[in-house]
């Protein structure tokens, strides 16, 4: 790689030991990809996710004296306040969270801890080159109204560029590297947000790191099936990318979406691709000792529709909604945060579902909308039901799942 002369001096120590570290690591990806330079970043946003190693890494390079030049949002952990008062959360994951808090506040992070940043808190422009880690913040900001540049990031290589302002050039950062290899026909019916759940899971089956550009989703699709299509498309497989015409900005045409390419295969996806996925993922029905919203973080519409469900009713099971801080606080002065707490539910800022501060839900069965929350949430012994969100609802309020 050809590296600048301010590159080199990073890379050379010049800026202090951590920062060099960062580039070196940058470096190494950039052979691996054959970059053949670094550009720079404007923006990026790290998936902290509270764990050891997470924490391990980003301590080494706070020690080596390592500041962000671009300051990076962040991904939940979870919210030590509410959860410092709740006797099954451990002392030792309480001190690590505030621990990762205080290691990526120093290091100059935004502790939005929100995994939809790309909502409110951090919102690129087009061609704009980034640095972005979290399933679907990357095809968000790559494929939906933003255009933005970025590729599928990992949490320690997003903090690097955080730290260098400088990502290598390669993939996603190529505007050849981004037209879509594959046709994918939507025959399904999406008839809701949380079909695109289903969607999203089923691709990658049949796709293999192809760049689909769909055929059939429509233009005004929400930003909520979005979110949801993209974080299954890189749960289940690695999909940082992707076309709808009309929607993503490159792609106003079939041929500007392919670079004019006419040869590429075309794959269908049936209501019987989705009805399979969901058969394979989901538990049997029946009753449920709990309901798990928010991954990602649900959005203000969504919970509005929730307390709408929720009003008057007291519900048979506990109720969980992750959310933004940002979010929570709307929900606050709306008024609907007290109907679904006198509901008995709970909103949750700045919480992911994948922590330790659910250990009183292991061996339980939930109900859920998210396939990634199922299949996070297996290593914390959780077995979920998947359904719409409104049938999680309906279950809270029944304690059972029927259909
Ligand atoms: Fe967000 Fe955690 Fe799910 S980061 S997308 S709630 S696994």
């Amino acid at each position: 790689m050809v590296l600048t002369e301010e590159e080199t001096a990073m890379l050379e120590g010049e800026y202090g030991e951590g920062t060099a570290l960062a580039m070196r690591i940058q470096v190494g990806i950039g052979e691996a990809f054959d970059a053949q330079r670094m550009v720079p970043i404007s923006r990026a946003h790290v998936a902290l996710s509270n764990q050891e190693a997470d924490l391990w890494f980003v301590e080494k390079l706070l020690h080596l004296g390592a500041s962000c030049r671009v300051p990076p949002t962040v991904n939940p952990g979870f919210d030590l306040s509410y959860f410092s008062t709740v006797t099954t959360v451990k002392s030792e994951d309480l001190e690590q969270m505030a621990q990762t808090a205080q290691a990526y506040r120093n290091i100059g992070a935004i502790l939005n801890y929100s995994c939809t940043p790309y909502l409110f808190d951090n919102i690129p422009r087009l061609h704009e080159i980034v640095a972005f880690s979290e399933s679907s913040a990357t095809p968000y900001v790559n494929a939906v109204y933003y255009g933005a540049r970025t590729n599928r990031e990992s949490a320690q290589s997003a903090l690097c560029a955080a730290i260098t302002g400088r990502v290598p050039e390669y993939g996603l950062l190529l505007p050849e590297s981004r037209y879509g290899t594959i046709l994918v026909q939507i025959e399904a019916s999406l008839r809701s947000d949380f079909d695109y759940q289903l969607l999203g899971y089923a691709i990658p089956k049949k796709i293999h790191g192809e760049i689909p550009v769909f055929i059939g989703i429509p233009e005004n699709v929400t930003p909520e099936a979005l979110m949801n299509l993209g974080a299954e498309l890189n749960t289940a497989g690695a999909v940082p990318m992707y076309h709808i015409l009309g929607v993503t900005p490159e792609a106003q045409s079939l041929d500007q979406a392919t670079g004019y390419r006419k040869d590429l295969n075309t794959v269908v996806i049936t209501d019987k691709d989705l009805e399979r996925v969901h058969d394979q993922i989901s538990k049997k029905t029946g009753p449920i000792d709990f309901v798990m919203l928010g991954c990602p973080h649900l959005t203000l519409k969504q919970i509005q529709n929730i307390a709408q469900m929720v009003h008057g009713h007291k519900l048979r099971t506990e109720l969980w909604l992750n959310t933004s801080a940002h979010t929570r606080l709307l929900a606050e002065r709306l008024g609907i945060a007290q109907i679904i707490e006198e509901a008995g539910g709970h909103i949750l800022q700045d919480s992911c579902v994948d922590q330790p501060i659910w250990a009183h839900l292991a061996g339980k069965t939930g109900a859920t909308d998210s396939p990634k929350c199922a299949y996070y949430t297996t290593r914390r012994s959780m077995d979920f039901v998947i359904r719409s969100i409104e049938d999680c609802v309906t279950a809270a309020i029944k304690g059972e799942i029927s259909s």
